[in-house]
């Protein structure tokens, strides 16, 4: 089995470091391949996502991803900035299932926005769909005839575009506590009504999931009212980026939070997938031993997990991390004084 690992640019390769010094603890006979991408790619090929590392991402058993958003790219053209090349290597992949997780970890009740006993609750998974919606859809600004300027979007879903990730999201409830709830509009959108027509019909082949369904403002409200009511949520790509944010807030530090896109291909031991911590470069502390490594390595654990079948190695993995977090270790994002290496420490010896 291959890993592609892709440190990136910004804090992504120092916390790349770690999560690579968890899976050689772990020994597991798992090859590995680094590639630049992003910002690192740029300086050193001139292209965010060099066909190299596109190659050898789409040869891989599976993709680890740092982070990318170098600001000294920031001026360049769009399709040179660093951010092109996870946008790219998620359609090129062709990954539409975007699984975030948001779990209260012991010790921590104190640091999220909520209140303590509403954050300890938290054990929740969104699924939110990748590759439509929206944000693909026709898109332009023009000047109307009375030379007002106007800008459109076009949102649409097609019933197969639904039917892959009410797949993906069935699954994934009846491995937890089997209960789905599908987040859409669809008392005002025609996208929204289909959405949760195919959603019903896919429910039929999964009697095991208890299905319920809530309008998007409500869950916005129901997600900090009482988060705890949610096991897994499956939604389209832009209710998906809004409330995964939100979710993830609640659970304290953005360096905490894990992510996996999958896709449809299925390798010798699982579902190929892409995972990245869901934070980006975080340029402001890159490079002084200061970013929180856990969201990366929790990303290994999910790597594993998914497209590997290695259950055991990631909930080693997982667990590690909670013990670490548990026995107060934590770095400036959570109020303590560890940093980056230290915390990576901290997890190795709990392993
Ligand atoms: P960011 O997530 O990089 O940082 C937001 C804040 O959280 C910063 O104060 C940062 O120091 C802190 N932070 C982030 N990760 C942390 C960690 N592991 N440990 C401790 N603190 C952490 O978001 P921002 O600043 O909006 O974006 C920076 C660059 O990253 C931009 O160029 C953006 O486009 C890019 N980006 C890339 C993503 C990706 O690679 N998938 C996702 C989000 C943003
Ligand atoms: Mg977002």
């Amino acid at each position: 089995m291959m890993i592609a690992c892709l440190p990136g640019d910004g804090i992504g390769p120092e916390i790349m470091a770690e999560a690579l010094r968890v899976l050689a603890a772990l020994d597991l006979g798992i090859e590995t391949a680094i590639a630049d991408v992003g910002g690192a790619a740029y300086k050193a090929h001139g292209h965010p996502l060099p066909p190299e590392t596109l190659e050898l991402a789409r040869t891989s058993d599976a993709v680890l991803f740092g982070a990318v958003g170098d600001p000294e790219c920031d001026n360049l053209e769009r399709h040179l900035r660093p951010e092109q090349a996870i946008l790219g290597l998620r359609s090129a992949l062709g990954l539409f299932a975007n699984l975030r997780p948001a779990t209260m970890f012991k010790g921590l009740e104190d640091m999220s926005a909520l209140k303590p006993e509403v954050a300890s609750a938290i054990d929740l998974l969104i699924v939110r769909e990748l590759n439509g919606d929206v944000y693909f859809g026709e898109k332009a600004q023009r000047v109307l005839e009375d030379g007002r300027r106007q800008g459109y979007d076009f949102m649409s879903y097609a019933e197969d575009e639904v039917r892959r990730i009410a797949h993906v999201a069935f699954r994934a409830a009846q491995g937890r506590k089997g209960k789905l709830c599908s987040v859409d509009k669809a008392n005002v959108l025609e996208t929204s009504q289909l959405w949760r027509d195919v959603v019903i019909e896919v429910a039929a082949e999964y009697p095991d999931v208890e299905l319920s369904h809530m309008y998007v403002d409500n869950a916005a409200m129901q997600l900090v009212r009482n988060p705890g009511q949610f096991d897994v949520v499956v939604t389209g790509n832009l209710f998906g980026d809004i409330l995964s944010d939100q979710a993830s807030m609640c659970v304290g530090s953005i360096g905490l939070l894990a992510s996996a896109a999958l896709g449809e291909r299925q390798t010798a031991s699982g579902t190929f997938g892409l995972y990245e911590p869901i934070h980006g470069s975080a340029p402001d502390i890159a490079g002084q031993d200061k970013a929180n490594p856990m969201a990366m390595i929790l990303s290994l654990a999910m790597l594993l997990r998914h497209s590997l079948g290695l259950e055991e190695a990631a909930v080693r993995v997982e667990k590690a991390v909670s013990q670490a977090l548990a026995d107060g270790i934590t770095g400036a994002d959570l109020g303590g004084s560890a940093g980056t290496t230290e915390v990576g420490d901290a997890v190795l010896a709990r392993l």
